[in-house]
């Protein structure tokens, strides 16, 4: 199989959120902590009606009928989530029910799971099926779902929710160039989920902030290597058109493009222009630790970035900005977001993707993006996702009932024998709800 790489995307995330200007208020904390200091714009999250396994039967039912696809016609099917309802059935059990009713139950694959990382693993295990020997000429699907809830303090308002869904197969329009992959792999707690009686991670905010950055120098590293022992020449960020980012707030995608620029100019790459060397060479001679600490380092090198990072990154940033962190959706809903802003003019186009999970796991990977055919064309992948629609739709919520919503969250998670509300009023046609876990904390689920 040839170009083998996403053929269409469809994105779900709940219809409600609560704006981080608001939430500022809410919190006490400095105007323009959330807004500018993350970047953030508003969050999603899920109310009791909705989970990771409801949204992403959701998004697999709709992907299937917008692209109209015979359920029959899907031979592998992953899940990325790191959102944990049951610690041994896969979510990928559940969209099951879907394939059945069409008698289709010949489907490989489980879950993946390692923080934000488990979207990129199933990914992987998809394209590698439809490149292998043990293909059948079907297609794969792959779906990211998850709801990043934190408890409250300074990580909550880098919450979010959504559920991605992901065709693959040959001759796609966003083809991976396999040859290119750089990953970095290692062990660390930064980021964990200790506690199985809560749906919270453990979390120390600064080294992940760390460990994320460290971890692209090393991927970036091996990506560049790979790339030049292959195409015998320099790769610098000038060769991707645009760059993708796991984003887990905004300020991040910022200060992590700037790295990157920052290891060009530590590799003396010719595109570094005269005036970037000039500001930057105070901190030529910094070891990679205190690189990391250096907040000279951080501001200098955002802003000789800054023209690059409108024109590579900024496109990238929509729905993670509105929507917050999805976890494993997070890197794909990025790159939803410029299929949705750019899809007229990437044809041709390089695309370098990062994506991260703690603890930590990390790969750099590229697509090459053509046109594509109807269904699988980039203009019908945008028309179908309709971004825009989608997020003007959503009902802004108040902070006091976001925290009221959590806090009943707490209340239900590995809970049993409750009904929900089934409160179904936000929720557009289609969509999948809770309905109740029974007694033996199997869960129902109804659809709108
Ligand atoms: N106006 C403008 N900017 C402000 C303001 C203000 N009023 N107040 C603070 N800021 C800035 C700070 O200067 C800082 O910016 P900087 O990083 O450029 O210096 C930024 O806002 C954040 O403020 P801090 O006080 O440094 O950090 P805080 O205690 O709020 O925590 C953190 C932020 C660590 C990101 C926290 O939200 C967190 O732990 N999140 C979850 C972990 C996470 O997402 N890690 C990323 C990778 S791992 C993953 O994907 C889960």
């Amino acid at each position: 199989a040839k170009n083998v790489g996403i053929l269409a995307m469809d994105i779900y995330f709940p219809p409600n959120c609560v704006l981080q200007e608001e939430l500022e208020t809410h919190d006490g904390v400095s105007k323009g902590k959330y807004t500018i200091g993350l970047g953030q714009e508003s969050m999603a999250f899920c109310t009791e009606v909705e989970d990771v396994i409801s949204m992403s039967l959701t998004v697999v039912k709709s992907l299937l009928k917008n692209y109209n696809i015979d359920p029959k016609c899907i031979g592998r099917l992953e899940v990325g989530s790191e959102t944990v309802i049951d610690k041994s059935k896969s979510i990928k059990t559940w969209l099951m029910q879907i394939f059945e009713e069409s008698g289709n139950t010949d489907i490989e694959g489980v879950d993946s799971s390692n923080a934000c990382y488990g979207g990129t693993a199933a990914l992987f295990n998809c394209v590698n099926w439809v490149e292998s020997n043990s293909w059948d000429g079907r297609y794969g699907l792959v779906v990211c779902t998850d709801s990043a809830v934190y408890a409250e303090g300074p990580a909550r308002p880098t919450g979010g929710a959504a559920a991605i869904a992901m065709l693959i197969g040959p001759n796609a329009p966003i083809s991976f160039e396999s040859k290119y992959r750089g990953s970095h792999m290692a062990h660390v707690y930064d980021f964990y989920k200790p506690d199985l009686a809560s749906e919270y991670p453990v979390v120390d905010g600064k080294l992940s902030q760390t460990c994320y950055l460290m971890a692209l120098d090393s991927c970036y590293n091996v990506f560049c290597k790979k790339y030049e022992k292959n195409e015998g020449k320099q790769f610098s960020i000038f060769d991707a058109d645009y760059v993708v980012f796991h984003s887990p707030y905004n300020k991040l995608v910022q200060k992590s493009f700037a790295r990157l620029y920052y290891n060009d100019f530590l590799r003396n790459c010719s595109t570094v222009d005269e005036e970037s060397r000039e500001k930057l060479a105070p901190y030529a001679g910094l070891s990679s630790e205190e690189s990391y600490q250096s907040r000279d380092l951080e501001k200098a090198s955002q802003q000789v970035a800054k023209n690059l990072y409108d024109s590579k990154v900024q496109p990238t940033t929509l729905i993670p900005k509105q929507v917050g962190n999805m976890y494993t959706a997070s890197l794909y809903a990025a790159l939803a977001s410029i299929i949705h802003n750019r899809h007229e003019t990437l044809a041709g186009q390089r695309i370098v993707m990062f994506s991260y999970g703690s603890g930590l796991t990390s790969t750099m990977f590229s697509f090459k993006i053509n046109e594509g055919q109807h269904p699988f064309s980039l203009l019908n992948i945008a028309n179908i996702m309709d971004v825009s629609k989608k997020l003007k739709a959503r009902h802004v919520v108040p902070p006091k009932k976001f925290v009221e919503t959590l806090k009943l969250m707490e209340h239900r998670y590995g809970a049993k024998d409750f009904v929900t509300s089934q409160d179904t009023s936000l929720l557009s046609a289609g969509t999948y709800y809770l309905t109740h876990v029974d007694s033996m904390y199997r869960r129902f689920y109804d659809v709108k």
